[in-house]
């Protein structure tokens, strides 16, 4: 609770990189737990999979082994159908400290039949898939003790199964990409872009569940009530479905442009790892560029000047989604990005949509939307991953000198703001939780990286 509250002036902001490096190495040092780290202590008791991904690029230059833990130990909670949960449950902490628990999500019992694991408890949906570029910037921090440990052929297999399962099962779309059927497989949760596909969604009766982030964060910075209500609806009809995927049975489900860049990246990064082991990296390679190709092709919004979300369930057989979210600028990380489509990307990161180095790092959504709110979570604020994904993106399209001045607001932002969970953009205020392990990570790993790609 206090640490969820805190204000940032009760920090003493590090001046320099020296200690701002020590602030995020104590914040990852009381994040563990382990064998693996929490998001956040209070807000996020648990294993989260995008969290982990991030979470080891900044213990790469603390401890590769803890980074390589990371990854091992939620792939170690892989179903046996590929998917990766994107909880995995840790069997000491009280069931009321995080809803949806997982006396809801029952994967041990429910989830058996897909091949959910007998000893562990996981949720059953899915996070984007960045965990294969995470496992090969592992590697590359420390090659000769990943080699050692035989870090990257124990991945391999897992990692090729994880990128199955979305080809296989999620191809919901039949054009290729990968779909998400919730919002928290999005990772940006409330985002207004998901309004009107999530509008859609009957909520459960208000009183049949009990919020348990409420308990550690300010409301107005979490996503509302009648959101919640969807959020569980969506998750309980898939459990109750027995984690199914066929796309006549859900309410929900979009192709997002951050989690298809991410897959690309990923299976690149694929091909490095098969290729560093003695595998066939074709395959992985000719993989990626169809999926890169299908992602532009799909999901380039001519009108909105960057990439959207395709809704599979609009009327007449699919849309672009409104909206301009951070996720439609992620793709930006794409090597193959056409130039044309890179300085259409750069213009609306710098113009009046998302003011690049004018507001604090990048809004999650588009300061003159409508439904911008400064403070309520994926709604506006500034998240610390999505901007790392963003100056990776700079650095990618050879814009070093934003990608310069973007690095050197990140470590300040994060280290003033207590790492928190994301920012106002509008005063650079922190919100949500304090000590949030993303933030010190990623904080950590640009301070580390300076301004590499590895
Ligand atoms: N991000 C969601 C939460 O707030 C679910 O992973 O709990």
């Amino acid at each position: 609770m206090t640490t969820a509250l805190m204000s940032p002036a009760a920090q003493s902001p590090p001046a320099d990189e020296a200690a701002a490096s020590r602030a995020a190495t104590r914040v990852l040092l009381g994040n563990w737990r382990g064998t693996t780290t929490v998001p956040s202590g209070s807000l996020y008791p648990h294993q989260w999979s995008w969290d982990s991904a991030f979470i080891a690029l900044g213990l790469r230059h603390l401890s590769p082994r803890r980074a390589q833990s990371e990854l091992e130990h939620l792939l170690g909670a892989q179903w046996d159908d590929g998917r990766v949960p994107h909880i995995v449950f840790h069997p000491s902490v009280p069931l009321t400290a995080y809803f949806p628990s997982p006396d809801f999500w029952r994967s041990s019992t429910v989830g058996r039949h897909r091949g959910a694991p007998a000893g562990v408890e996981t949720s059953g949906i899915v996070q984007p898939p960045v965990h294969a570029l995470a496992a090969w910037l592992v590697h590359l921090a420390a090659p000769k003790e990943s080699r050692r440990r035989g870090f990257l052929p124990r991945l391999y297999p897992r990692l090729v199964a994880w990128h199955r399962y979305l080809a296989d099962c999620r191809d919901l779309g039949g054009a290729g990409l990968a779909a998400i059927t919730h919002p928290w497989e999005a990772g940006l949760d409330n985002s207004p872009v998901w309004d009107g596909p999530l509008g859609r969604v009957s909520p459960v009766e208000p009183g049949s569940y009990r919020r348990a982030d409420l308990d550690h964060s300010a409301a107005a910075d979490r996503p509302t009530d009648l959101d919640y209500g969807r959020y569980v609806r969506l998750a309980a009809d898939y459990r109750d479905s027995g984690y199914e995927d066929a796309r006549a049975g859900q309410a929900f489900a979009v192709e997002d442009p951050c989690f298809n860049t991410l897959l690309v990246l990923s299976e690149q990064a694929l091909a490095r790892i098969a290729a560093e082991t003695g595998r066939d990296a074709a395959p992985h390679r000719e993989r990626a560029a169809r999926l890169e190709r299908t992602l532009l092709a799909r999901l380039w919004d001519p009108e909105q000047q960057l990439f959207a979300a395709r809704d599979l369930l609009a009327p007449g057989g699919g849309a672009l989604l409104p909206g301009r979210s951070v996720a439609g600028l992620v793709p930006l990380a794409l090597p193959g990005l056409p130039r044309a489509l890179a300085s259409h990307l750069l213009d609306t990161l710098t113009g009046p949509h998302f003011r690049l180095g004018e507001v604090a790092l990048v809004p999650s959504y588009d300061l003159r939307g409508e439904a911008f709110d400064t403070s309520r979570y994926w709604r506006g604020p500034s998240w610390f991953n999505t901007a790392w994904l963003v100056h990776r993106g700079l650095l990618t399209q050879g814009a070093h000198q934003q990608a310069a001045a973007l690095r050197e607001q990140f470590w300040r932002s994060a280290a003033a703001s207590g790492f928190a969970e994301y920012l106002d953009p509008l005063t650079g205020a922190g919100r949500g939780a304090r000590d949030f392990s993303w933030t010190a990570a990623l904080a950590l790993d640009l301070l580390r990286s300076e301004g590499n790609l590895t």
